[in-house]
């Protein structure tokens, strides 16, 4: 049964590449930003039986359970959904707590991860006896209001409605406690302010609560943290080709073109923006990366900018006259195919395809995510505006990144919509100058989204406080959530401080006590 499952998925992904041109990433071509899904531990999902710490033997952990959830939470006469979850009893004692989390942006049928001790959500679980929940995010994966993700539907993808999501599972889930922490991502942090009440804890890593149109903040921590060289040569490779693309010299710009493997049909934007997927390859990154044999596309890059002929350079780098030239044999040589896959395809893999199917199926994260992007959220990831260093061509602007996209997507609803509605975003659920009780933030300081987070060094409105504790690592996106991640001392320290202060709250918390004291007098 569940691999008769896992094929027919299997299926319907690759008819969908094949019929809509996507990337081999899922991408609708090079110029999209890529997902940023949660981390994962390294290793496979966890399947299979699981033992509770009594000895007894529970139900398999993959096991997907299922909730009906209002498509509109303003009106009931739309029916229902049905959404996926997964439930992890391994360490539950009567009168623990129900640790709860939203996967977010994402098909969670492979985050199984997330209800064991591989993750701080486990970790609590384990030193709390508590119950482990994940659900599916509505529109992801299998969680979905509607059997399509056409535009019509999209406008049931609001953080609003999302918000009650968890609110109306915390409420009508068939279980025997009740819910009272809830973990992870701008979500939490958002459903602390609209709805403060209904989970005793929150807590959001890498939450990303301050949303903006123009995020070309997205690349400063790359910036400033990556091999001092390579952010050097990359800066200044990019500054000559601005300088040629923005000018008239024709056959400068074509040179440069043929340099990176293109020839002169492609725009200038098209060539200058794919240079972002080099440095997008930070994004997947984690302190574990490296000593794991993980994907190091990032430094195989810096390295080839880099190492000249068994040489490295020192802290200012080659300059242009090098790695200009190095970086386009790279990007010819090994991004391109790595990106596209298959090289007839270049043509639609830098453009996309302008055939849409007429229904646009559902599990499709990238989809969905770009429809939240579009209304709510923003985040074009762009080049830095004149007089700020930048290590994407600026060239990619709030016109080509965020009003062209969102109506290359969406074309039966943008360019009319507008911008995204950051700031309405920001009014409703305050942004950097959010307060509530019980709720914590672990962020990174190599994490793309630092900016948008509440330890952005673009701001300093945000302080961390007793009941609100902030904590920044030398992590990248969500870190201190995996286990693993532990080999970064300073992760593993807010991992430990985090267990902490939730033992506190839950200890400080009465209906608790009083469920610990029965528990112990029984
Ligand atoms: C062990 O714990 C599970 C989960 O809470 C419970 O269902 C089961 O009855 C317990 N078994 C024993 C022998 O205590
Ligand atoms: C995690 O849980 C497993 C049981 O599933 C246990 O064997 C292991 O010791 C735990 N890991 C830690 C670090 O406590
Ligand atoms: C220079 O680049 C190499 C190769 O990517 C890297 O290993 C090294 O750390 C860099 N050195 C400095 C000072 O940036
Ligand atoms: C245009 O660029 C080419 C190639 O870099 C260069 O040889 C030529 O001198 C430039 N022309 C002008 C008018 O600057
Ligand atoms: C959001 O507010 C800022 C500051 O008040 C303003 O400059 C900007 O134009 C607004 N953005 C939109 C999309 O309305
Ligand atoms: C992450 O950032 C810190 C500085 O904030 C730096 O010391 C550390 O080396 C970075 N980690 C990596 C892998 O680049």
């Amino acid at each position: 049964m569940v691999l008769l499952g896992i094929r027919s998925l299997f299926t319907a992904a690759l008819l969908a590449l094949s019929v809509r041109g996507k990337l081999p990433d899922g991408r609708a071509h090079l110029n999209v930003p890529p997902h940023s899904p949660p981390p994962l531990p390294p290793g496979p999902p966890p399947t299979g039986p699981v033992t509770h710490v009594n000895g007894s033997v529970l139900a398999d952990i993959s096991t997907v359970y299922y909730l009906d959830i209002p498509v509109d939470h303003n009106d009931a006469s739309l029916g229902t959904f049905s959404t996926r979850y997964w439930v992890n009893y391994e360490y539950y004692e009567p009168g623990g707590p129900i640790i709860f989390m939203n996967m977010g942006e994402v098909n969670a049928e492979g985050y199984t991860h997330y209800i064991t001790n591989s993750t701080i959500n486990g970790m609590i679980a384990q030193q709390e006896s508590g119950l482990l929940i994940i659900m599916e995010h509505r529109f992801y994966g299998e969680s979905n209001p509607f059997p399509n993700l056409n535009e019509d539907s999209l406008w049931y993808l609001t953080i609003e409605q999302a918000i009650q999501d968890n609110v109306y599972f915390a409420r009508n889930v068939k279980l025997d406690v009740d819910i009272r922490y809830v973990p992870r991502g701008a979500l939490t942090a958002f459903q602390k302010v609209a709805e403060p009440d209904v989970f005793y804890i929150h807590y959001g890593s890498s939450a990303v609560i301050q949303t903006q149109v123009d995020f070309h903040e997205y690349f400063t921590p790359i910036r400033q943290n990556m091999p001092a060289n390579c952010s050097a040569d990359v800066q200044a490779v990019i500054a000559y080709i601005d300088e040629v693309f923005m000018g008239t010299n024709e056959t400068a710009m074509d040179e440069i073109k043929e340099t990176f493997g293109y020839d002169s049909s492609y725009t200038n934007y098209d060539v200058a923006g794919s240079l972002r997927n080099n440095v997008w390859a930070w994004q997947s990154l984690q302190p574990y990366t490296q000593s794991d044999g993980g994907e190091l596309t990032f430094y195989e890059f810096c390295d080839a900018l880099e190492v000249k002929g068994g040489e490295v350079s020192g802290p200012e780098g080659w300059g242009v006259d090098y790695a200009l030239p190095a970086w386009g044999a790279y990007f010819s040589g090994v991004s391109l195919a790595k990106i596209c896959g298959d090289v007839d395809l270049r043509a639609e893999c830098v453009k996309g395809t302008a055939e849409e199917p007429a229904d646009h199926p559902v599990d499709d994260a990238g989809r969905a995510w770009t429809w939240q992007t579009c209304t709510q959220f923003g985040w074009g990831q762009i080049g830095a505006p004149e007089g700020e260093p930048t290590i994407v061509s600026r060239l990619t602007t709030v016109e080509t990144d965020v009003v062209d996209y969102c109506a290359y997507y969406f074309p039966e609803n943008f360019p009319d919509y507008g911008l995204p509605r950051t700031n309405e975003t920001n009014a409703r659920y305050g942004g950097w100058t959010m307060q509530g009780e019980r709720m914590i933030f672990g962020n990174g300081n190599n994490d793309t989204w630092r900016e948008a987070s509440m330890s952005a060094q673009q701001t300093d409105i945000p302080v961390s406080t007793v009941s609100q504790p902030i904590f920044l690592g030398n992590g990248f996106h969500c870190s201190e959530v995996i286990a693993r991640a532990s080999v970064d001392p300073t992760v593993a320290q807010i991992q430990q401080q985090i267990l902490e202060i939730v033992g506190g709250w839950l200890g400080d918390w009465d209906a608790y006590s009083e469920e610990r004291r029965r528990k112990r007098e029984t």
